[in-house]
């Protein structure tokens, strides 16, 4: 039996032909970043956005007050490349904040500038973070990012947990070889601080195209070098929309999460829509395609007409990242021009 769908997105929200409806919106505010981790950029960087080409703070604002009031997203979190990077992002909070049906505001970054900027983030309305940090060790984050700043990430989770920006996150990437190691070092720190761990699987997005199946640490692997050391449980509250399949750590309070985006994906329940820094909505990290805002705002276009272009864009959003499928080839943007 063939299945009808409408060629137009019906309703108010961002909804696809699949059925989800997206409600998390991920806003990179930079492609620029303070590291070079060697599974995402080149040592000598990338080509960085030209200036005029970024949306202006006050478009930024803008773009997420459609998407609040029209299109129904609660919640907003803001990447990169790296966020602190980007100038106005107090500012940008303050903004958001302030928006009647104000969103949960969440950022994921390095933590490069957290031990500066967290305190005044929190007071400008951010709820969250998410800390990126591979490893415990100072000279193999050298080696992985090519900066030695590992004392200013710690430094930056700290500030986290004293401004508030409760509970802190820790995201964690394990590559075979380098830091593949680390599941039980970096769950220890997690819990002597309280953070809350989560590890990533690696994914087909370096700027480089050199990730292989084969080398990536999967979730099932991670799991088998926690449980070396730890029980662990499967979290009963339920998994949503959330990526992170979450366990209970010796009998809790404790949790720890695997997002195994590779190898048990769970785009079936995406509820994520994405702007790129030069205003471009992407449904998808993995889309061929991106619908652009930018010039439809800067050519005076309606709220309303910005959120039907937002809706036609996430309708188009693909059923799955299709990387088992041997056609799947990797989108034009790397990670760190898309956010994470
Ligand atoms: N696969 C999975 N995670 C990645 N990150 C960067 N590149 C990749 C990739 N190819 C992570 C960073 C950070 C978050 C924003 O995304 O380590 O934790
Ligand atoms: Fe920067 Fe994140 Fe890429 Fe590392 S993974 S280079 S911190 S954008």
């Amino acid at each position: 039996m063939t299945r009808l769908v409408p060629h137009e997105p019906p309703g108010a929200g961002l909804a696809d032909r699949f059925g989800r409806v997206a409600t998390d919106l991920r806003v990179s505010l930079t492609d620029k970043c303070n590291l070079r981790c060697t599974y995402c950029m080149p040592a000598e960087g990338l080509d960085w956005l030209p200036n005029p080409a970024l949306l202006t703070d006050a478009e930024v604002v803008r773009l997420i007050d459609v998407a609040v009031h029209r299109l129904g997203v609660t919640d907003v979190r803001f990447t990169g490349g790296e966020p602190l990077l980007r100038r106005g992002l107090t500012e940008i909070v303050r903004a958001v904040a302030a928006l009647p049906g104000r969103p949960r505001m969440m950022l994921t970054t390095n933590g490069i500038g957290l031990a500066r900027l967290a305190a005044p983030l929190a007071e400008a309305g951010l709820d969250r973070v998410n800390v990126s940090l591979d490893t415990t060790d100072p000279a193999r984050f050298k080696a992985i990012t090519r900066r030695d700043r590992h004392a200013d990430v710690v430094a930056g989770l700290a500030a986290s947990a004293d401004a508030g920006l409760l509970p802190v996150k820790m995201n964690a990437v394990l590559l075979r070889g380098i830091n593949d190691d680390e599941a039980v070092p970096l769950l220890d720190f997690a819990l002597t601080h309280g953070y809350e761990l989560r590890f990533i699987e690696q994914m087909p997005l370096d700027a480089g195209h050199t990730w292989r199946r084969e080398e990536m640490i999967t979730g099932e692997e991670i799991l088998a070098a926690l449980r070396t050391r730890y029980t662990l449980e499967p979290d009963p509250s339920t998994r949503g929309g959330a990526p992170a399949e979450t366990w209970v750590v010796d009998g809790g309070p404790v949790k720890v999460g695997v997002i195994a985006s590779v190898s048990s994906p769970f785009c079936g329940a995406c509820d994520r829509t994405r702007l790129t820094a030069d205003g471009a909505v992407r449904s998808c990290l993995f889309s061929q395609d991106e619908t652009d805002l930018r010039g439809a705002l800067r050519a005076g276009a309606t709220d309303e007409e910005l959120a039907d272009l937002w809706r036609k864009a996430m309708w188009a959003k693909p059923a799955g990242h299709g990387i088992d499928d041997p056609k799947f080839l990797q989108p034009a943007r790397p990670m760190s021009a898309i956010g994470g």
